[in-house]
């Protein structure tokens, strides 16, 4: 007797559980996902009302928050701000109660104003995060090391994520050994960080072996290694971009062993004397910044080799002699 009772409550609490999970996600989202949403907005000042759709229980269809089609959890977070000057949004707060979006693959923050806040030391615990972006957030502070714990990211661009004071001083980073576990990592831009005293940056985005596009524009880096072991990501690399730094050096021939590379950018970098000929293996280059250096020497060798070559600018450099006659110059 007792044992048909017993199944046939155990049903319908079976059925009443797949009734109540229905309903959260009929009726929009996930409730916790949607508290944690609300929580952010608290936290945030949005003088122009970008998160007036953030209201009622149908959290997968405000503005800036997509659902996974199947499972219905909140997939991406994209509020980059598109607009001009007075559009951002304001983070004042933000609390740990956003891991909620525990499914979260994708968020953009970019051209926020964080200045008053720093990067949340959780989001390094957004296990499935694919894709962040805090490009010109202003955080206060630094980069918390956790972030090293998200290693299904593909594309991290913490370009201008940190504050910089009026005198253009950025809070200075003062490693990227975190970096080392991003192992899927093939978008990162580092730009407008200063990173004038990490130690060895190099080895540190030497150990993304599937790195594509790796940008460090105007980040005060003052070393160089003249010399490297092994450069790891000879084979997937296609663009660096190494302008506006102070390097006080030759041009390492590792250059040259980055085969993969389409396009090279290291205008204002403080590159002098003349450029070794292990540059002209980069036989894919489409485009090639170099100008504002102080680089010498003879342009042929080299250049010939650079079949593929489409964009070329060499200007403000103490070459001499002349153009070959393989490149048509346009200026
Ligand atoms: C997050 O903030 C909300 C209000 O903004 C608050 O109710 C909640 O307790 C906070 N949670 C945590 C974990 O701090
Ligand atoms: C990050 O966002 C900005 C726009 O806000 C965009 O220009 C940039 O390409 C994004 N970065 C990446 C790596 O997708
Ligand atoms: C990863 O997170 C754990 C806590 O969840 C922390 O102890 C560890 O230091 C983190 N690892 C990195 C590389 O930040
Ligand atoms: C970078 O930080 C250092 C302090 O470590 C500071 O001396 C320097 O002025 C900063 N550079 C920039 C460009 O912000
Ligand atoms: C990258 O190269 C360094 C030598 O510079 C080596 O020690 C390291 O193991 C390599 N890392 C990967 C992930 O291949
Ligand atoms: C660069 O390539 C040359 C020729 O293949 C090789 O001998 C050398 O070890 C490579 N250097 C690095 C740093 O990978
Ligand atoms: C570049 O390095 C040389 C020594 O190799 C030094 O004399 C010179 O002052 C440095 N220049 C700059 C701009 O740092
Ligand atoms: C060109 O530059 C090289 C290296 O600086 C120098 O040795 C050579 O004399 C220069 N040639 C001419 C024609 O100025
Ligand atoms: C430049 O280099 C090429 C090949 O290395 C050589 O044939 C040519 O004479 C050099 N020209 C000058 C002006 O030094």
């Amino acid at each position: 007797m007792a044992f048909p009772l017993r199944f046939l409550s155990s049903l319908l609490l079976c059925l009443l559980a797949l009734l109540l999970h229905r309903a959260t996600v009929t009726s929009g989202c996930f409730s916790m996902e949607r508290e944690a949403l609300l929580d952010f907005k608290a936290g945030v000042r949005d003088t122009r009302n970008r998160l007036s759709s953030w209201t009622g229980h149908h959290c997968c269809t405000w503005k800036g928050v997509a659902c996974d089609t199947t499972t219905g959890h909140v997939v991406m977070l994209d509020l980059r701000n598109t607009n001009t000057y007075g559009w951002e949004l304001r983070g004042e707060r933000m609390n740990s109660s956003l891991l909620a979006l525990s499914h979260l693959e994708h968020l953009d923050l970019s051209f926020n104003d964080f200045s008053r806040i720093r990067i949340p030391e959780f989001i390094g615990s957004f296990e499935k995060l694919r894709y962040l972006n805090l490009s010109s957030t202003y955080f206060l502070g630094g980069i918390p090391a956790r972030l090293g714990n998200l290693s299904s990211l593909y594309v991290l661009d913490l370009s201008v994520a940190l504050y910089v004071n009026d005198h253009g001083d950025g809070y200075p980073v003062d490693n990227l050994d975190w970096l080392s576990h991003l192992t899927s990592l093939k978008n990162l831009d580092l730009s407008g960080l200063n990173l004038t005293d990490v130690p060895d940056w190099f080895s540190s985005v030497n150990m993304l072996p599937s790195l594509q596009v790796l940008s460090m524009s105007s980040v005060g880096l003052n070393t160089i290694p003249a010399s490297v072991v092994h450069v790891n990501f000879t084979s997937s690399l296609t663009v660096l971009d190494l302008s506006f730094n102070n390097f006080n050096s030759t041009l390492p021939k590792w250059l040259g062993n980055i085969s993969s590379l389409t396009h090279l950018v290291l205008h204002y970098s403080g590159f002098y004397g003349v450029i070794p000929d292990a540059i002209g293996d980069l036989g894919r280059l489409k485009e090639l910044r170099m100008l504002g250096n102080q680089l010498t020497g003879n342009l042929s060798g080299w250049l010939e080799q650079m079949t593929n070559l489409i964009i070329l600018d060499l200007r403000y450099n103490l070459f001499n002699g002349s153009m070959p006659s393989s490149v048509d110059a346009c200026e």
